[in-house]
């Protein structure tokens, strides 16, 4: 049995509509995303292909499925001329074909915010010589659909422009309602048990890619509701045609910062064991009292993203953290970090602190916590241990479960 060898082009495409074609490409090869988040599930760079009167390229795709992306536009268009490229985003997952396409189609108009045609320049040193600026509410019509330019300003980077079609409903959106995750051929959010595939990996991408942008995605969804939206196609993950406002709500809760359901998020750092026993101890008192939504990471080897995505999910988050050079274990430092950057807020949170002689990280995590993060209610009395919890201090910690329980 052979492989085919490079060089034989297969075609991966699917319809969106009869006139609109996904030409996009998984990436399960790449461990990591922007240089640091793990996409264990991969990730979908998608791109839409209008073929109408004009064609219009909906963005291009990252170089990691270049010879896939080329090989779909190139078959879809099938001999005609590419006439416009529109250019909804600058950052490179979507932006490292530009070059090649405007290479190859030189006839074809680019269209793309002022800021976005500058990012061309700084990024590929491009000045197409066909490009119309377009800015909020103009609009261009490729025959039988209309697009409509929608500023979507830090969402999340200051050039990007949603596109909304006039003609069908369409809302290409950007970064916006995208997901980590590869799609594995379901084009369509209603093809799979989207709570099961994808929201967990959804709510990761939005936390840490788009969360600090809150107010700017509450700006832009304010915009987007007096349109008729009935179908919704981000560059990452599965595309909506179904049950719209289930997506769109998550987004409108993780944008102002609310916790979805009850529950409580234990991130620990722990060097011998000791941190993580007691961390351990808290999340079966808190079972025993019959909490269900209840996730543990030991941030020394998960990655932070994972913390700060249910951090946006959950209504309590509690951290464990050895006394490390007088300073928080350096793992939790970089959690807290990251949550404060990432804007979470108003959230209830304990503490729990290790230390062999002076301990002191529920001290520093208190003052980071409470000067960092807005709207943080403490929950109970910072559970401190002297190298290892002692039975006497059972109690102490059975009050520690019974008060976030109470807060829940
Ligand atoms: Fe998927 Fe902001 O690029």
């Amino acid at each position: 049995m052979t492989e085919l060898g490079a060089g034989i082009a297969m075609t991966a495409t699917r319809n969106v509509t009869d006139d609109v074609v996904w030409i996009g490409g998984d990436d399960r090869s790449a461990s990591i995303f922007e240089g640091m988040f793990p996409i264990p599930e991969g990730v979908s760079y998608n791109s839409y292909l209008i073929m109408d009167e004009k064609t219009i390229l909906m963005d291009t795709c990252d170089a990691s499925v270049e010879s896939r992306f080329w090989e779909n536009l190139t078959s879809t268009l099938g001999g005609r001329e590419l006439d416009y490229l529109y250019i909804g985003h600058m950052e490179p997952d979507h932006g490292a074909c530009i070059r090649r396409v405007i290479e190859t189609y030189p006839c074809a108009t680019v269209v793309a915010s002022e800021r976005a045609l500058d990012m061309l320049y700084n990024f590929y040193g491009i000045r197409p010589e066909k490009s119309i600026a377009v800015k909020e509410g103009d609009t261009l019509c490729t025959g039988r659909h209309t697009l409509r330019f929608i500023a979507a300003t830090m969402v999340h980077w200051p050039e990007v422009m949603f596109a909304y079609d006039e003609s069908d409903g369409t809302l290409y959106s950007e970064d916006g309602f995208g997901t980590f995750g590869a799609l594995c051929g379901r084009l369509f959010a209603d093809e799979s048990d989207f709570e099961s595939v994808y929201l967990d990996e959804a709510r990761r991408y939005y936390a840490n890619i788009v969360g600090k942008y809150g107010q700017n995605v509450q700006t832009v969804l304010q915009k987007a509701a007096g349109l008729d939206i009935r179908r919704i196609c981000p560059l990452h993950g599965p595309v909506w045609r179904e049950d719209l406002g289930y997506i769109i709500s998550k987004y409108d809760a993780w944008s102002s910062y609310r916790p979805e359901e009850k529950g409580v998020v234990i991130a620990y750092s722990s060097m011998y064991g000791n941190t993580e026993a007691v961390a351990d101890r808290l999340a079966m008192k808190l079972r025993e009292r019959g909490l269900q939504n209840l996730s543990v990471y030991n941030v020394t080897r998960v990655h932070p993203s994972y913390v700060v995505s249910d951090a946006f999910r959950y209504t309590n988050i509690v951290l464990a953290a050895p006394t490390y050079n007088n300073a928080i274990h350096p793992t939790m430092s970089a959690v807290i970090e990251d949550m404060s950057n990432m804007c979470v807020q108003g959230r209830r949170y304990s503490l729990i602190a290790n230390g062999s002689w002076a301990p002191r990280a529920h001290k520093l995590m208190e003052e980071e916590v409470s000067s960092r993060m807005k709207d943080m209610e403490p929950v109970g009395e910072p559970f401190v241990v002297r190298s290892a919890m002692k039975p006497e201090q059972e109690p102490e910690l059975d009050a520690l479960a019974d008060a976030i329980m109470a807060s829940l």
